[in-house]
């Protein structure tokens, strides 16, 4: 693995700035091993919540040109089956815990519950398919940053708030997230968004609409990224259409101190994260410059 893009942010030392995103073959403890098998920097957990839940009816997940457009509602074994799955493996990287819940109480005792199997947590306050949680409550920025705070007071991993670009306030619930005292944000989630089947006439999700990620995403993300990094001083971590080296380091150019890749591994496999990495560090060495130096420069007038 190519030494040039080792970095530390919120703490941890990284192999690589490569961390594979929420809900993308981090359904199980395996999952996570091999993503970081396959050369991933770091890992997120499939989103976690009080209670095992199965999530909306099939079809969930639909390819479309662009990318990929899903509605899976958030199913997961339920935080407490996870931790004690997790616990005890050597997952080989960093490995955040995403949760998710509908307020601060909430929050606060899943972080308790993962907080020992993990070393940072990102809460999912962007989700756009799924009631009362996600992004039904990462819109209100007085809610964000109670949140925040609560989760900040009940442990003492890096806390990362995962933002929402379905709505024009991602840089004041940025901020909110920053007041309450995260280590981070990550941006973004999927965008809102539906597709029809013109012979039955019908939307083709069990769920209606749903959210749609991988390469149409990626512009959106650049100016998410961008703009976060003008308004905030906390690091920023880059995701949307992660799939190639010049889409990373474009994230990075905007503001983004370190990538997620969701929608890539599906349509590149795990090799994505070693091609990508490899991609990078020839970057890096041809532009003479320090991983770290590339953060923001798209910025520098
Ligand atoms: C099938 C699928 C499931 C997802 N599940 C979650 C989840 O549980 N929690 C979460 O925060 N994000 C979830 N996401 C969003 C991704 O983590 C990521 O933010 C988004 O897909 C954009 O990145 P990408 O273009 O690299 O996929 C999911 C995305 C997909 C495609």
């Amino acid at each position: 693995m190519a030494s040039n893009t080792t970095t530390e942010v919120f703490g941890l030392r990284l192999e690589n700035p490569l961390l594979l995103a929420s809900g993308v073959v981090g359904t199980t403890p395996g999952g996570l091993k091999s993503a970081v098998g396959a050369g991933a920097g770091g890992v997120v957990t499939k989103s976690l919540g009080l209670e095992a839940r199965e999530g909306h009816s099939s079809p969930n997940v639909v390819g479309v040109d662009c990318g990929y457009l899903n509605a899976m509602g958030l199913p997961n074994p339920g935080a407490e089956y996870f931790a004690d799955e997790l616990s005890g493996m050597d997952v080989g990287a960093p490995v955040f815990a995403s949760i998710f819940a509908e307020d601060p109480d909430q929050f606060a005792r899943l972080t308790e519950i993962v907080s020992p199997v993990a070393d940072g947590i990102e809460l999912n306050l962007s989700c756009p398919h799924a009631e009362k949680v996600g992004s039904a409550i990462g819109t209100d920025p007085e809610l964000v940053e109670k949140i925040v705070s609560r989760v900040v007071s009940s442990t003492d991993l890096p806390v990362l708030a995962k933002l929402t670009p379905n709505t024009d306030r991602i840089v004041d619930i940025g901020r909110a997230a920053e007041s309450g005292g995260a280590d981070g944000v990550v941006a973004i989630n999927t965008v809102a968004a539906m597709t029809i089947d013109i012979k039955t006439r019908r939307p083709i999700l069990g769920n209606v609409t749903g959210g749609l990620s991988g390469r149409a995403i990626h512009p959106i993300a650049v100016k998410a990224v961008y703009d976060l990094y003008e308004g905030l001083s906390v690091p920023i971590v880059g995701v949307g259409g992660v799939e190639t080296p010049e889409t990373a380091i474009e994230l990075i150019l905007a503001g983004a101190s370190a990538l997620q890749i969701g929608t890539g591994v599906a349509t590149r496999e795990l090799s994505v994260f070693r091609e990508v990495d490899e991609g990078l560090a020839e970057f890096i060495a041809e532009e003479g410059l320090e991983l770290e130096e590339m953060v923001g420069l798209a910025h520098h007038k």
